[in-house]
C-alpha cells in the first residue's frame, strides 16, 4: 500500500550514481549506506582533500568492522569500498542522478553548494538536503529547477536509526518525491513525508526533551541526575548522552531554530551553548562513571 501522500512509485527515477556533498560524520555514514544498499558508485566531496580522506577512512573502517562481525562477506566489503570515492573536483558529479548535501547547517552555505552543483548535474538529477532544521524551500530558493528539490533527513547513527524524514516542498515534483521514497526503501529505511516546517516532526519532539533537560540543568539539577532520572522511562539513551551523540553544536543549533520559530514553546538554554563551546564536553563514559546521584 502506498504511504500517505506518496506519489505513484512508477514515477521514480533509477539512481545509478550518488553524489554526497560534505564528508563529515553524518555524510560519511549515509554515503556508506548508499554504497552498501544501492550498490552504485558514491562520490564524496568536501572543502579540501584532508576532509574527504577522513570521510573515506571512516567508511573503510566501518566496512572493516562489519566484515569482522560477519555482517559482510569479504567480496561485499571490497565491492563497497571500491564503490566509494572522494574528490574535491565537483565536475565529476556530472553523471550523478542523486546528489545529497550534508554541509554546515547554515542557509547561505547550503544555498551556495546547490548553486555550484546545479549547473554541473543533469536536468533530471535530484538535489536532496539532509538539513535537520532549516527550511528546505529556502535552501533551494535559487535553484533553476526547484522540482528536483527534496529534504532527506537521516538520524544518527544512520546505520541503526530506521527512519528518514522526506521533506516535500511546494515545488517538489511527484517524480522527485517518488524517487526519494524509492531510495529510502532501498536503503532499508521507513520514510515519512513531512511538511517543510521548523524541526519537521522528529526534531520538534527531540528539541522538547533536550530543552527541558537543559532547563533542569540551568535550574541547578546536576547533569547525571537528569540523565539517570529519565532512564526508567525507557529511552535508549539519556538526553545528554543523546546530545553528545548528535553533537553539542548541532543540538544547540536545532534548539535555536525551534526557539526562533516558536519562542513560546521551546526553551533557549544558555548552558547548552556554553557547553557546545567546550570540546567534547561529555562522553558516555564520563556520565557512566557518576555513581552517586545525590551529589
Ligand atoms: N555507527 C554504526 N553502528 C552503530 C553506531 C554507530 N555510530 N552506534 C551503534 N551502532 C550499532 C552497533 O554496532 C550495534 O550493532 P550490532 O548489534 O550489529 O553490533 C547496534 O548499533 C547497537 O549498539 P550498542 O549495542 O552498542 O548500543 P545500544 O544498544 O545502546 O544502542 C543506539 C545504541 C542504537 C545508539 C541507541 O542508544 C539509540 O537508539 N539511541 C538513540 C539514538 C537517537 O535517538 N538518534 C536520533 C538522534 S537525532 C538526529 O540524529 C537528527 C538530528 O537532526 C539532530
Amino acid at each position: 500500500k502506498r504511504p500517505a501522500g506518496a506519489p505513484d512509485r512508477e514515477l521514480a527515477h533509477p539512481v545509478k550514481k550518488v553524489g554526497v556533498i560534505g564528508a563529515g560524520l553524518m555524510a560519511s555514514q549515509f554515503a556508506l549506506l548508499f554504497a552498501r544498499r544501492l550498490r552504485v558508485p558514491v562520490l564524496i566531496t568536501d572543502l579540501d582533500q584532508s576532509r574527504v580522506d577522513k570521510g573515506i577512512d571512516y567508511i573503510y573502517g566501518e566496512v572493516d568492522k562489519m566484515q569482522e562481525k560477519g555482517r559482510l562477506s569479504r567480496d561485499d566489503a571490497n565491492q563497497i569500498k571500491a564503490l566509494v570515492s572522494g574528490t574535491t573536483d565537483k565536475s565529476l558529479y556530472a553523471d550523478c542522478d542523486w546528489v545529497i548535501e550534508a554541509v554546515f547547517e547554515e542557509l547561505g552555505v547550503k544555498q551556495q553548494v546547490f548553486a555550484e552543483i546545479e549547473p554541473i548535474i543533469s536536468e533530471t538529477a535530484i538535489l536532496a538536503t539532509n538539513t535537520s532544521s532549516l527550511s528546505v524551500e529556502e535552501i533551494g530558493a535559487n535553484l533553476a529547477n526547484p522540482e528536483r528539490l527534496v529534504g532527506f533527513h537521516f538520524f544518527n547513527p544512520v546505520a541503526v536509526m530506521p527512519l528518514i524524514e522526506v521533506v516535500k516542498v511546494e515545488t517538489t515534483s511527484d517524480s522527485t518525491l517518488a524517487t526519494a521514497m524509492a531510495v529510502a526503501k532501498k536503503l532499508g529505511k521507513s520514510a515519512v513525508i513531512t511538511a517543510d516546517r521548523p524541526g519537521f516532526v522528529v526534531n520538534r519532539l527531540l528539541a522538547k526533551v533536550m530543552g527541558e533537560a537543559a532547563r533542569a540543568l540551568d535550574e541547578g539539577t546536576p547533569m547525571p541526575v537528569v540523565e539517570r532520572a529519565l532512564a526508567p522511562i525507557g529511552l535508549p539513551m539519556g538526553p545528554f548522552e543523546l546530545i553528545d551523540l548528535v553533537g553539542w553544536k548541532v543540538a544547540a543549533h536545532v534548539q535555536d531554530t525551534m526557539v526562533a520559530a516558536f519562542p513560546e514553546r521551546f526553551y533557549a538554554s544558555p548552558n547548552l551553548h556554553a557547553l557546545a563551546e567546550i570540546a567534547e564536553p561529555l562522553t558516555k563514559t564520563k556520565l557512566g562513571k557518576v555513581e552517586d546521584l545525590s551529589k
